[in-house]
């Protein structure tokens, strides 16, 4: 190699490696989250989102969002305030590698089917893929609380959360309330 290429090499490891991301970090930062998200971010109350196995792009995303103002909620909007990049990436990180628990839901079967049928009929899974297990900056949605889907999609129908870059707001525009309730059940009882 070339002096001017090992400069160059050097340089560009060091834009790119900037922070090296630290789950065990991430572990500490992720102390403050555990009362609202649950131990490992599997959230006991069905308002909270399960972070556990959530994508960890995603969740970067949605933690930048919330400190910038993009997505707004009273209770996450003070959680994001105060944390850096590196405290988003380390907490994303360290969420990401949690185990999943099955959360307890009593689904209803018929709209568990109804649910599946629409979920087909709009292609939902064109974006969060098979079993909507999600992939980068798209949330995995499998098994996630009832009460939480529920809220988001009526959240984006409502034009109340606007932070999808347009994705959401057109999909959840073609769902009637009651496929809003039939998707919830068939999310929550995806394993
Ligand atoms: C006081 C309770 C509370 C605490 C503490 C809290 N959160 Fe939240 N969090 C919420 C609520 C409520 C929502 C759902 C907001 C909504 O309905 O849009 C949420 C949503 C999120 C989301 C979006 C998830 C998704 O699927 O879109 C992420 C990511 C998140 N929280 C991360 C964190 C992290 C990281 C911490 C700790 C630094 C934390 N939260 C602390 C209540 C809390
Ligand atoms: C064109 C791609 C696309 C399609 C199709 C799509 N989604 Fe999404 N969805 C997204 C993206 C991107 C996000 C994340 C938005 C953000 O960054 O805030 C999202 C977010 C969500 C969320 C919020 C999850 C969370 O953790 O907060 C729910 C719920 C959701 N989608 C359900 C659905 C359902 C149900 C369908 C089918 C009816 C569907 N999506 C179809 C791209 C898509």
């Amino acid at each position: 190699m070339k002096p001017a290429h090992i400069l160059f090499a050097i340089l560009a490891t060091r834009s790119f490696q900037s922070h090296a991301i630290d789950i065990e970090a991430g572990k500490k930062k992720a102390e403050a989250c555990i009362p609202c998200h649950g131990a490992n971010g599997n959230s006991a109350v069905p308002t909270f989102p399960v972070l556990a196995g959530q994508s960890a792009r995603y969740i970067y995303l949605q933690l930048k969002d919330f400190k910038e103002g993009a997505r707004k909620n009273p209770m996450m909007t003070p959680m994001a305030a105060n944390l850096s990049k590196e405290d988003m990436q380390d907490v994303a990180a360290y969420f990401a590698d949690q185990q999943p628990l099955r959360i307890k839901f009593n689904a209803d079967p018929e709209r568990v089917k109804l649910g599946f049928a629409k979920s087909q009929e709009v292609l939902c899974t064109m974006c969060h893929l098979g079993g909507m297990k999600g992939q980068n900056e798209i949330p995995k949605l499998a098994g996630q609380h009832y009460d939480y889907i529920f809220k988001q999609l009526t959240d984006f129908k409502a034009r109340n959360r606007t932070n999808d870059a347009g994705n959401m707001a057109a999909v959840s525009q073609t769902l009637s309330d009651d496929d809003i309730i039939n998707i919830s059940h068939y999310i929550a009882n995806i394993n």
